[in-house]
């Protein structure tokens, strides 16, 4: 598990190969981007840094989709951002397209890898990559919750004062505004976090989850969140490559799950070598089903406005 490619060397793309690069986790990560020339200069910007972080992790970069041969791991960042005011679903036809270009080049080159897909919106998109891949699902995944999770945890740090370091919240669901922030399943050194917050916090807490991608973008107007998002992927990667059998929010193909088939969303999973290695049931109140098929019914439809896979 030693070749890692990332296709998409934008800031998402960068942050997660810097991090990952930092984490000395594999000996090659393979960075990949149509736009001439992007891929190579990330590459090589991270690369001179390695004496300073003190890793051998070698980067390189390519518009040759040939280059990620031999990857356990595929992860795809290409993609249209959202501009402010446009929801992840706006940017859905543009990078369906690029996605399924994308996934025939890992199904020519790296047909043994497992793919972790990042671009928005990202439950259809896993589900797209799962459907034209034909893979076993487990092998096909999805980042969302992980970043969410920390969104929710970061902001319980900030309106407690606590620290973030023992804060492990859970965000279900799809990675849109019906997202479902579990309270019940969030805790501060294992104490449910209703300990230290009241009705009005925690509502707060949960309406700041729900638009945080949303929050920044409209503060930076150029450009989405990328330092979160790149950190969430390294968790993602970490869990699977070194098989660590990390119970995380992911995207996952669901067939029965969660009372859904035919759709992908946020569930927690067991992640290690093969993927997703098992998805975790939980007790959903009749509240808590709810919203997550209120979230399911809006990943569905944009699942049924894609062109045939
Ligand atoms: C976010 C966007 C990138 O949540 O989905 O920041």
């Amino acid at each position: 598990m030693r070749k890692l490619t990332i296709v998409g060397a934008g800031r998402v793309g960068e942050a997660a190969a810097q991090i990952l690069a930092h984490q000395d986790l594999v000996h090659e990560i393979v960075l990949i981007d149509v736009k001439e020339g992007a891929a190579a200069g990330v590459a090589l910007d991270i690369q001179a840094t390695a004496p300073l972080f003190r890793f051998d992790t070698r980067l390189t970069g390519t518009t040759d989709p040939a280059a990620m041969a031999g990857s356990s791991l595929v992860v795809i960042t290409a993609g249209v951002p959202r501009k402010p005011g446009m929801s992840r679903s706006d940017v859905l036809d543009t990078n369906v397209a690029i996605l399924d270009g994308i996934l025939d080049q890992v199904l020519r080159h790296a047909p043994e890898a497992i793919v972790l897909v990042v671009s928005n919106p990202v439950d259809v998109l896993t589900y797209r990559a799962w459907q034209r891949s034909g893979w076993p699902r487990g092998r096909v995944l999805g980042q969302a919750g992980v970043l969410d999770s920390s969104r929710m945890a970061a902001f319980i740090a900030l309106e407690t004062g606590l620290s973030a370091k023992h804060i492990s919240a859970m965000v279900l669901g799809g990675h849109g505004d019906a997202m479902v922030p579990l309270i019940r399943y969030t805790t501060i050194s294992g104490i449910g976090v209703n300990q230290f917050l009241d009705a009005a916090q925690i509502a707060r807490i949960v309406e700041r989850t729900r638009h945080g991608g949303a929050e920044v973008l409209a503060l930076r107007k150029n450009s989405s969140a990328y330092d979160a998002p790149g950190a969430a992927i390294a968790e993602m990667v970490e869990a699977i490559l070194l098989d660590r059998k990390a119970i995380l929010p992911t995207v996952a193909v669901l067939d029965g799950e969660y009372g859904e088939r035919g759709v992908a969303m946020g569930v927690p999973c067991v992640l290690g070598r093969s993927g997703v290695e098992r998805i975790v049931p939980l007790g959903l109140t009749d509240d808590e089903q709810a919203q997550f098929a209120v979230s399911a019914a809006a990943v569905r439809q944009d699942i049924a406005r894609l062109p045939g896979a």
